[in-house]
């Protein structure tokens, strides 16, 4: 049986990008194995969030993952601050962290770009903050889409560096998780790279957005002036609707508008209303769920009670063990 780890930040509403990126995985591995399923405040914190608005970000990201499929019955569901051991942990490990390997970090140069102005040492060492978070249950698997395999190398490395260090086989070596296949990366509706929660406005498509608004957004997306050849590569805007319509709609819509394209018989428009129609169709029962568990306070605090209790036994048993393999011993 693997352990796995899989979190996403409280920095706002889940995207489809989540949720094909990771929750999706999320939901079959969580029967197989033992599966902790987190809720990253501390790593929010970044961003400086407002206290008000933090909580209510916990609370939408927890309604939206379990309304996507996660059952707290089977994986253990729980909120990062409630294990003041992932601090302690991290706080161990980051003494051998080296700043060289902090700065040369994709995540963290993409955020000098565009957080410039509060260029924090938590996002330096948040690749370290991460690494506690998935090895304080000694996970070996992590489901994450492409934009974390960065994240998880560097988790890696400071695993095998605890182990080396102290001469121990102590921490395995997590792998990034896709069944076998290569990590997903859903592109942005907006023609640029990922879809993603601070892309901006018409980027990303959100598990609780109304028909109204995924239809507005997926008919604003970025289209060319259409084919000029007949098989000819499609450009990256028009590859992107495509990849989403790949993970949303039916085999046979998706060949149906790649054969008009590649026959040059497409016309954008009506490939954007079948999209939008789909993603509507996906989106829905999810929505649903969504509008249950917001109103349902009492049951949220029980499910974040009960994962608190179930991660915190594992996450103290590995700091109590990392304690004494560093030689932190009571007198
Ligand atoms: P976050 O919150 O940005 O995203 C959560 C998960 O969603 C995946 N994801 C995507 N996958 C495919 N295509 C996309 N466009 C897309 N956008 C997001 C992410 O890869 C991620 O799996 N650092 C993490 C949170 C984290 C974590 C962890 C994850 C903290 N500690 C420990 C796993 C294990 C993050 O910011 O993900």
């Amino acid at each position: 049986m693997d352990i796995v780890v899989s979190g996403i930040r409280s920095t706002g509403n889940l995207h489809l990008g989540n949720y094909f990126g990771a929750v999706k995985n999320f939901v079959k591995l969580q029967h197989e194995n033992r599966a902790f399923f987190f809720i990253a405040d501390y790593h929010s914190l970044t961003t400086h969030p407002v206290p008000a608005s933090l909580h209510s970000n916990v609370k939408q990201v927890l309604v939206e993952y379990l309304a996507s499929g996660i059952d707290p019955e089977v994986a253990t569901v729980y909120i990062q601050s409630d294990l003041p051991e992932i601090a302690e942990l991290y706080l161990l490990l980051v003494m051998n962290a080296y700043n060289g390997e902090l700065e040369r970090c994709t995540s963290f140069k993409e955020k000098i770009k565009s957080q410039g102005e509060n260029i924090n040492a938590g996002l330096l060492t948040y690749p370290v903050l991460m690494a506690a978070d998935i090895i304080i249950h000694k996970a070996n698997k992590v489901p994450v889409g492409k934009d974390q395999e960065q994240h998880l190398e560097m988790t890696r490395t400071f695993a095998r560096r605890f182990n080396r260090m102290y001469g121990v086989e102590y921490f395995p070596e997590p792998q990034a998780y896709n069944f076998g296949k290569s990590l997903v990366k859903i592109p942005g509706l907006d023609g640029s790279g990922k879809m993603g929660k601070s892309e901006g406005d018409g980027n990303a498509v959100f598990l609780n957005d109304t028909p109204e608004s995924i239809q507005k957004k997926v008919m604003k997306a970025v289209t060319d002036s259409g084919p000029q050849e007949v098989n000819q590569k499609k450009p990256e805007s028009i590859e992107n609707l495509f990849a989403i319509m790949k993970v949303v709609s039916r085999e046979d819509t998706y060949k149906h508008f790649d054969d008009l394209y590649n026959n040059r018989e497409i016309r954008y428009g009506d490939f954007k209303k079948q999209l939008a129609e789909d993603i509507i169709t996906f989106n829905a029962p999810i929505r649903e769920k969504i509008k249950d568990l917001e109103n349902d306070d009492a049951y949220l605090k029980k499910v974040v009670k009960q994962g608190a209790e179930k991660a915190r036994e594992s996450a103290a048993k590995t700091v109590s063990e990392v304690r004494e393999i560093i030689g932190i011993r009571k007198f």
